[in-house]
């Protein structure tokens, strides 16, 4: 459907269709009071953060932020565009599409029916020939050889078009109108000079392209032997569009009942051979780089993406320029990696040759991004003198700089700084960036910088790792992010004035709240932080105060919950924010990282109290008697703090 359509169909459609019926039917929900939740389908969890509101027809997932109505479940969850998601619902809804306001295209809208249904028919065909074809033994030998089974052709329709130049034009072509519509397709192409049509692709397999929701928008065909071009690929039409599409994206996700990750290879082969052997979930470009489009549509469905490369010299530019493009779209919580392959393989040959398991293993050791990235630069860099590290640094860090904020971005700027041993400031001077672009985990605020130098011997406040900071622990194979430092011998030194993220007591304590809601009933004493000015220390208050009240609700009802109140529903992204950005503690004292937070809150709020009373120039008998409280308060805590001998 082309043209603006009516705000007023849209609202009245969303009046007729429950949000529920719609997030059930893809969804496995439980009803917890007058909410219902389940794992969310937008990223990986274990416990459920996912929450649908019937009352008012929203859902929203505490875990990844997700969140919407009817429309947006259908366009995020099956990837339908906003008109095809309007129409879905109002078939649900069983009402007519109404006549767009504005000018609709009509005769692109039927162009585009047109193609699909031929495109189909001529898969259709192709695969029919496969079998039926007089020479099909030719064709069926040929996948025969490269280890294909009937079930993974059928699974991927894979079809023949017999040799011949007019077989499609015979079999489809009914009318000229059609022979039109079979060229926009791609299918045929029209002689110069004439008004002759022939067939495109003639003896070769064909892999029919898919779309996100199955229907077939283009083919590429391979020669049964080694004529020239091996693939010949539909052109860019109505229906394809190269730079957005990825071979095998369909049928990994049809597939696999979850993918928590994907591959990306460069053949139709190495997508089916992989496959065949196990490894359902690779994708190809269509003889184009991966483009961020391509990342960003795989990175929504899954929080890692491997590219695969060959070892040889056109692999490593091809692998620089797929990092290149991956910078600035990689987000925390999701991870690239890249595998390299021996020289003279491809991940169709490799696994032929190694079977699954084997090449699984190659997957898990694969390079993380960062890991990629440093060992790129160092490789051209003397980083033995100066000019060298400047020079590196120069390279690497505008390259960073393009990245989104977050923990990624602020450890590989702190990987520069120790590699040429200059400080983030330094760097930012000599590099002439932003200040904002550059996190000044370095040079801690004074009063935020939560040095708890006890902790460091339960690990949590190491250099956090990728599994330690998503709530979705996702890849069974995932290295930890640290392992970026293997390369660099000596250990990392501790960067001045506390831990590489920016750990406050307050978030620190809000992340443990959500993690281990039970602990809240353990806060006391929070009323000072309700007219704080800091919002993380009014978030810890209202979500302890929350989780005492509402013990055992779950982190996605929450935030259903405080869409509802004016003075929660601001907290709402600052808590997100936390649930991704702050390391999950993973250690038995829990509780007691949690109680000295709170302390050290205190502690901080009887000193400004004492220092705010202090500096009055007047104080009333009441406020000396507090004050005289205040201070007899905090000399108690001193002594508890005061280490045992
Ligand atoms: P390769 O030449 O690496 O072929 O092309 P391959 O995938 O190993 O093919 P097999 O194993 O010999 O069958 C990789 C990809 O580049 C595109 C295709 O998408 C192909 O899958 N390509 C290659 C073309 O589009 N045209 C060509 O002529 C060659
Ligand atoms: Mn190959």
């Amino acid at each position: 459907m082309a043209g603006r359509i009516p705000q007023s169909f849209i609202d009245d459609l969303l009046s007729r269709v429950n949000v529920l019926d719609i997030v059930e039917a893809r969804v496995k929900l439980k009803r917890t009071g007058k909410n219902y939740s389940g794992l969310c389908p937008f990223h990986k969890e274990k416990s459920p953060s996912f929450t649908v509101n019937n009352e008012k027809q929203f859902y929203y997932c505490f875990g990844c932020g997700a969140g919407g109505n009817s429309l947006s479940f259908l366009m995020e969850h099956d990837r339908l565009s906003f008109p095809e998601a309007v129409e879905e619902l109002a078939k649900l809804a069983g009402v007519e599409m109404p006549k767009a306001d504005g000018p609709v295209d009509h005769q692109r809208e039927q162009r585009i029916k047109d193609i699909y249904a031929l495109l189909e028919e001529a898969s259709n065909f192709y695969q029919q020939q496969l079998r039926e074809h007089p020479h099909k033994a030719v064709a069926v030998n040929y996948l025969k050889d490269r280890g294909l089974t009937g079930q993974f052709a059928a699974r991927f329709g894979i079809g023949y078009a017999p040799p011949g130049w007019d077989n499609i034009l015979k079999k489809l072509a009914k009318d000229e109108a059609t022979k039109v519509r079979l060229e926009q397709a791609g299918m045929l192409i029209k002689k110069e000079d004439s008004d002759r049509y022939y067939d495109r692709f003639r003896e070769r397999i064909m892999f029919p392209i898919r779309d996100m929701r199955g229907r077939v928008i283009a083919f590429g065909g391979r020669v049964l032997g080694d004529e020239k071009p091996k693939y010949l690929n539909s052109p860019e039409t109505d229906t394809f569009h190269k730079s957005r599409e990825l071979y095998g994206l369909y049928e990994a996700r049809k597939f696999n009942q979850s993918l928590d990750r994907l591959i990306i290879v460069e053949g139709y082969m190495d997508v089916v051979g992989l496959a065949q052997y196990g490894i359902g979930y690779a994708v190809a470009t269509l003889g184009t780089a991966t483009t961020a489009q391509h990342l960003e549509r795989l990175l929504k469905m899954v929080p890692e993406v491997i590219f695969c490369f060959d070892g040889d010299a056109a692999g490593r530019k091809a692998a620089k320029r797929a990092l290149d493009t991956t910078m600035p779209v990689i987000t925390d919580g999701k991870q690239a990696r890249f595998l390299f392959l021996p020289e003279g393989e491809d991940p169709d040959s490799l696994v032929r040759k190694e079977g699954c398991e084997k090449f699984e293993q190659r997957l898990s050791e694969s390079l993380p991004l960062s890991d990629f990235f440093f060992k790129t630069l160092e490789d051209g860099a003397d980083m033995l003198s100066l000019d060298g590290r400047a020079q590196f640094s120069n390279e690497a860090l505008p390259l960073i700089d393009q990245m989104q904020p977050g923990i990624l971005k602020q450890m590989m700027q702190e990987k520069i700084s120790e590699l040429t041993g200059l400080s983030l400031e330094q760097l930012v001077s000599v590099n002439n960036l932003q200040e904002t672009t550059v996190s000044h985990s370095h040079a801690p605020s004074p009063d935020y910088a939560y040095e708890a130098p006890n902790y460091q011997d339960d690990g949590y406040f190491e250099q956090p790792e990728y599994t330690s900071y998503e709530p979705q622990s996702f890849s069974k194979n995932k290295k930890p992010f640290k392992d970026f430092a293997k390369g660099n011998k000596k250990p990392r030194p501790a960067p001045p004035g506390g831990s590489a993220v920016h750990f406050n007591p307050s978030s620190t304590a809000v992340s443990i709240l959500l993690h281990l809601p039970s602990l809240a009933s353990q806060c006391s004493n929070l009323e000072m932080l309700a007219s704080s000015d800091d919002s993380a220390e009014i978030l810890l208050y209202q979500l302890a105060t929350y989780l005492q009240e509402h013990p055992g609700v779950t982190p996605g009802i929450l935030a259903v919950d405080w869409q509802e109140h004016e003075h929660l529903k601001p907290l709402i992204r600052q808590l997100n924010e936390i649930a991704h950005q702050t390391p999950i503690i993973d250690s038995t004292n829990t509780q007691q990282v949690l109680s000295d937070c709170l302390n050290r809150l205190q502690e901080r709020h009887l000193d400004r109290e004492i220092l705010r009373l202090k500096s009055q120039g007047h104080l009333s008998t009441e406020d000396k008697q507090r004050l005289n409280q205040l201070i007899m308060q905090q000399a108690g805590s001193r002594l508890r703090k005061a280490p045992e001998k």
